[in-house]
């Protein structure tokens, strides 16, 4: 009984994330680009971007497939993607690091499969009380669906790090980003949230 109303409450915050994000990407993505959508749930963002920037293909791939997706994914099993280096012109990772037991691994193979861009938008460890925060976000975006939460969230310095494995040049940083309607965004604090866009190694 709690699953349901937790989709039914997660719903419209859900939607006005994905708008957000819709901002936030498409002017990273050139006309006729390929696109992998990393841990692509139902596909929802992927058909967003479509939509906002005809011409933009959008495929994802997935540990755990949903079915009835709305856009085309292929499952794997969580490691190493079936596709040569290079494959797309840009890769997301729309709040998926923070599911992984290995962030810098699977960041390290989103950025092989990348010809050029890799998007990130996650959680940021910045603030008071923000590990029990976000860990009350997360939960309460996630349950509904049976998605697993590691509950390992980085810091700024956590994420610079790891970019610095991976990046040659980061082009966009945000450690502040609008996710929720407005009332949510000061109840639960749009700090918390990280975005990036860097160019490859
Ligand atoms: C919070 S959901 C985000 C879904 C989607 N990106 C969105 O923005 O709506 C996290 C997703 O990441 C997936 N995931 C976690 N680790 C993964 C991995 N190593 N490879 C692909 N998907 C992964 C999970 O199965 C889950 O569907």
């Amino acid at each position: 009984m709690i699953r349901p109303l937790l989709r039914t409450l997660h719903k419209p915050i859900y939607e006005h994330r994905q708008q957000v994000l819709v901002r936030l990407i498409t002017p990273h993505l050139g006309p006729g680009s390929r696109v992998l959508d990393v841990g692509c749930g139902f596909g929802h963002l992927g058909e967003a971007l479509m939509k906002a920037a005809p011409g933009v293909r959008v495929e994802g791939v997935e540990s755990v497939r949903r079915g009835n997706e709305l856009i085309p994914v292929t499952a794997y099993e969580g490691t190493r993607m079936p596709w040569p280096d290079h494959t797309f012109d840009a890769v997301i990772l729309a709040d998926v690091l923070h599911h992984d037991d290995d962030q810098l691994r699977l960041l390290r193979e989103a950025a092989r499969v990348s010809k050029n861009r890799v998007i990130i938008k996650d959680h940021l460890r910045e603030g008071l009380l923000a590990q029990q925060r976000i860990s009350l976000l997360d939960w309460a975006a996630n349950a509904g669906y049976k998605v697993p939460c590691t509950y390992r969230y980085n810091d700024l310095r956590e994420w610079r790090d790891m970019l610095g494995h991976v990046a040659t040049e980061v082009v966009e940083e945000r450690t502040s980003v609008d996710v929720y309607p407005v009332v949510f965004n000061q109840l639960l604090g749009r700090g918390l949230h990280y975005f990036s866009v860097f160019v490859r190694k």
